[in-house]
């Protein structure tokens, strides 16, 4: 009896050890991440039980993504960095309610988005972000390339709802492609009045859609971005 009690136990370990070492590098093994450095150790693991003081998912990403936060670190933030439009910051906001009209922004509607806001309804960091998964890369819930993640929650400005020279809601076209001539300066110029990448600076580069469509992103960074096109973004 006690000889089948064991055997049971290292099936349940042998079982066990390929989800422990499930993450995605360089959340995995590389860095000597598992499980436990951001989650509280309990029978099971959900959104609330990350190892934070505070239970905000930012503050358990901040934590390691931070100068020396974690062996090797060169993507840091801070608190500071977050966006306030118009006014200050570097990088999208989160620890904010996902509906904004002033912005143009509402409640997500893909589910793998809407199910990972925090239960007081707004972004966090693991809104965009799948710290798990690394597939689309840099671990990121939707494949960003022609503005999935951006159009979900700012539908409100998509070419469908955004309406131009009537008299509506006016904002700058997406999802077109941008016709090619000067007149349209296409391809577009660098700050150096060149075509780019012609300033050897490629983080201020209007990169277009496969097909040459504008995109969101054409013009708006995600994370350390300084709004000068006249430096270098990064970490
Ligand atoms: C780099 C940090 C990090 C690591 C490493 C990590 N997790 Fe998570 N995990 C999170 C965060 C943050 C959430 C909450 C996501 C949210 O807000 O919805 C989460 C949520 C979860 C959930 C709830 C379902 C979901 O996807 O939201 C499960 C289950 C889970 N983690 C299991 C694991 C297991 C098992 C491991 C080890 C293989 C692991 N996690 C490693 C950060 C991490
Ligand atoms: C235990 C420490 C730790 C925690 C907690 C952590 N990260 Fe990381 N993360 C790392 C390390 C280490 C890297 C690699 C950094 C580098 O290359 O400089 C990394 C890289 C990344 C990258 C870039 C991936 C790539 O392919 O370039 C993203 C995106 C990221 N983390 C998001 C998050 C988010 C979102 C959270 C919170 C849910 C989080 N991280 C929490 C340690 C951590
Ligand atoms: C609104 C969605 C969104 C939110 C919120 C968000 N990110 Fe990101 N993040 C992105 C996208 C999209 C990219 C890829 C952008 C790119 O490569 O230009 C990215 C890139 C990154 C990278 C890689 C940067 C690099 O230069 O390689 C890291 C690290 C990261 N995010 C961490 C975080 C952390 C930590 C938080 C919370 C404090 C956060 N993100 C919040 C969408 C988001
Ligand atoms: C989960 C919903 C959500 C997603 C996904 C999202 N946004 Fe936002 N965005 C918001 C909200 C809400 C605000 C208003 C922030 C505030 O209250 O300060 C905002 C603000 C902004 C701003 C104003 C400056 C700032 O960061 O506060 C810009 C620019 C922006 N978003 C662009 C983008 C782009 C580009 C993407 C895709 C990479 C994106 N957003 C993805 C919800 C979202
Ligand atoms: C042609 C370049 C361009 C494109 C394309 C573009 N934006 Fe903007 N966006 C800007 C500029 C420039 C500002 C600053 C305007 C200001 O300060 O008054 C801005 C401001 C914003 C703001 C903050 C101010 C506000 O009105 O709320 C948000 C949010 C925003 N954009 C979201 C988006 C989204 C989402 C998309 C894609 C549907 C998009 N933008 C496409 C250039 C662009």
């Amino acid at each position: 009896m006690k000889q089948i009690r064991y055997i049971f136990l290292i099936l349940l370990i042998l079982v066990c050890i390929p989800i422990v070492n499930a993450t995605d590098d360089p959340h995995g093994t590389t860095a000597s991440i598992n499980c436990e450095q951001c989650h509280i150790s309990h029978g099971t693991l959900g959104d609330i039980l990350v190892n934070a003081t505070d239970s905000l998912v930012s503050t358990l990403c901040l934590s390691c993504h931070t100068p020396g936060g974690w062996a090797g670190m060169t993507k840091s933030f801070s608190s500071s960095e977050r966006a306030i439009p118009g006014q200050t910051g570097t990088s999208h906001a989160w620890n904010v309610d996902t509906a904004n009209v002033i912005r143009g922004a509402n409640q997500p509607q893909i589910p793998v988005l809407l199910d990972h806001i925090s239960s007081s309804g707004r972004i966090t960091c693991a809104t965009c972000h799948d710290p798990h998964s690394n597939t689309v890369s840099p671990f990121l819930r939707l494949d960003n390339s022609a503005d999935a993640l951006c159009l979900d929650c700012h539908r409100s400005r998509d070419i469908a709802s955004v309406k131009t020279y009537t008299g509506n809601t006016l904002s700058h076209p997406t999802n077109i492609a941008l016709p090619s001539g000067t007149g349209w300066h296409n391809p577009p110029l660098d700050v150096d009045a060149n075509p780019q990448p012609s300033d050897g600076n490629t983080t201020n580069d209007f990169v277009l859609g496969a097909g040459g469509e504008v995109r969101c992103t054409s013009c708006h960074g995600v994370h350390y971005t300084d709004s000068n096109a006249g430096t270098v973004d990064g970490p």
